[in-house]
């Protein structure tokens, strides 16, 4: 069999969706700054699918140090990867400043979140370990995994029952290999806004033997009293042994990083494979990840803002009968009874006639059967575009319950 012809035939499960999607509900082509309103197909909407949390991407301030960085700097420096010609000392002050920050010994930069993890974990684990890990977790996640053959336990999503009994499987697995266990699940989960349970995990490093890795790149910057996420949220920061971020949410822009122990950071600058063999990250993302670094620790009215404009959408949202499930985060889902085909109709009417940007979420980004609309509120949006979209999501709902989607999504085959 060719191999180009198998996937002629078997586009995979989102590519199966292209004819019908492409450039609309997939790819889409968002216009202007960014902010909570944008242009698309030409026309202004209220955008409520970008993870700008704090409002950072278009501040002033924010937007003056990256052109000023990238005046100086230019995009190439530093050249060639850490480890051989790629360090700055600017490189180590924002680790210090992130280790500071999240309160860990050692921070490590990473270049990119998803790749970043991924490496991180190959480092990790070799195949006598066993990696005990939530089945909601992101992709980057299940990637990092697949990397190595350790033994892989999945428990049910945040459920503290069906962790306890695969950690009992895993510590048998571990004794019989002379391996360790590896923990990982996330803060807060990206599509559902369900905080990771932390805590719960944490407490039982009494009973079990295991190093826990957090994900919490929607739980930085939008968590904890000071901001330093899930982890000052639940107040157990120490018990989580690597902490891992990206740039890419609160902080809007590129990067990330792991803090933990010294020597194990240590281990890892010279072991995560993604960041030894890669070009170390361009000089205006340094600088620009530390004036938000910057912000983040000296301006709290950012993360104040954010979460007056999440309790006014969730409170709004609730109080006219809407499914956010169990959101305890500022991801802030809308669940939904009908078809994918349906909700696609929903979508485009929601754009078009009020003019309201949000995204369908469907398999294997959520399970099957599962439809969500995710809403990523901002400390940028307003009161007024807050109730024009729960007006929007009352009047959609209405007809989505009175049939009136199911007749124009006949027409749709995918
Ligand atoms: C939970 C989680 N981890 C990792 C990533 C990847 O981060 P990056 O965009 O920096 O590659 C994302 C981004 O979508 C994410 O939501």
């Amino acid at each position: 069999m060719d191999i180009f012809q198998k996937l002629r035939e078997e586009r995979g499960p989102l590519g199966k969706w292209a004819s019908y999607a492409h450039g609309y509900f997939m790819f889409p082509k968002l216009e202007g700054e960014i902010g909570p309103r944008m242009k698309f197909q030409g026309e202004e909407k209220i955008v409520w699918s970008v993870n700008n949390y704090l409002g950072l991407a278009n501040h002033p301030e924010i937007r003056k140090v990256d052109a000023e960085a990238a005046k100086e700097w230019g995009l190439a420096t530093p050249m060639g990867a850490r480890m051989m010609t790629g360090e700055t000392k600017y490189h180590e002050q924002l680790e210090r400043e992130l280790a500071d920050f999240v309160k860990k010994e050692e921070v490590m930069l990473l270049n990119f979140g998803y790749q970043g993890i991924m490496s991180v974990i190959d480092a990790l684990l070799d195949r006598h370990d066993v990696v005990v890990y939530d089945k909601d977790n992101h992709a980057c996640i299940y990637d990092g995994i697949r990397m190595q053959l350790c033994k892989r336990l999945p428990f049910e999503h945040n459920d503290i029952q069906s962790f306890e009994k695969q950690m009992e499987k895993a510590q048998v697995l571990a004794e019989k290999s002379g391996g360790g266990i590896l923990v990982i699940t996330e803060g807060v989960f990206g599509m559902r806004g369900e905080q990771g349970i932390l805590k719960e995990i944490v407490a039982l490093k009494d009973r079990f033997n295991f190093r826990l890795l957090v994900d919490d790149a929607h739980g930085f910057g939008t968590q904890g009293e000071t901001g330093y996420g899930t982890g000052e949220e639940q107040g157990c920061q120490d018990g989580i042994d690597l902490y891992f971020s990206t740039f890419a949410k609160s902080m809007a822009s590129i990067g990330a990083f792991v803090g933990g122990e010294k020597d194990v950071i240590e281990y890892l600058r010279y072991n995560v494979r993604s960041q030894i063999f890669a070009k170390s990250l361009p000089m205006p993302l340094v600088i620009g990840a530390m004036k938000r670094l910057e912000m983040l620790r000296t301006n709290p009215e950012h993360k104040a803002n954010l979460w007056k404009n999440v309790n006014m959408l969730q409170k709004g949202l609730v109080e006219n009968g809407f499914d956010i499930g169990k959101t305890n985060a500022c991801v802030t889902p809308v669940y939904m009874d009908g078809t994918v085909a349906e909700a696609t109709v929903l979508v485009r009417d929601m754009r078009e006639n009020y003019n309201i940007f949000c995204s369908l979420v469907i398999y294997p980004v959520i399970p099957k059967g599962m439809i969500l609309l995710r809403l990523i509120p901002t400390a940028v949006h307003t009161e007024e575009e807050i109730n024009i979209t729960i007006e929007a999501f009352k009047e959609v709902a209405v007809k989505l319950k009175s049939g009136v989607y199911k007749k124009m999504a006949e027409s749709i085959t995918v």
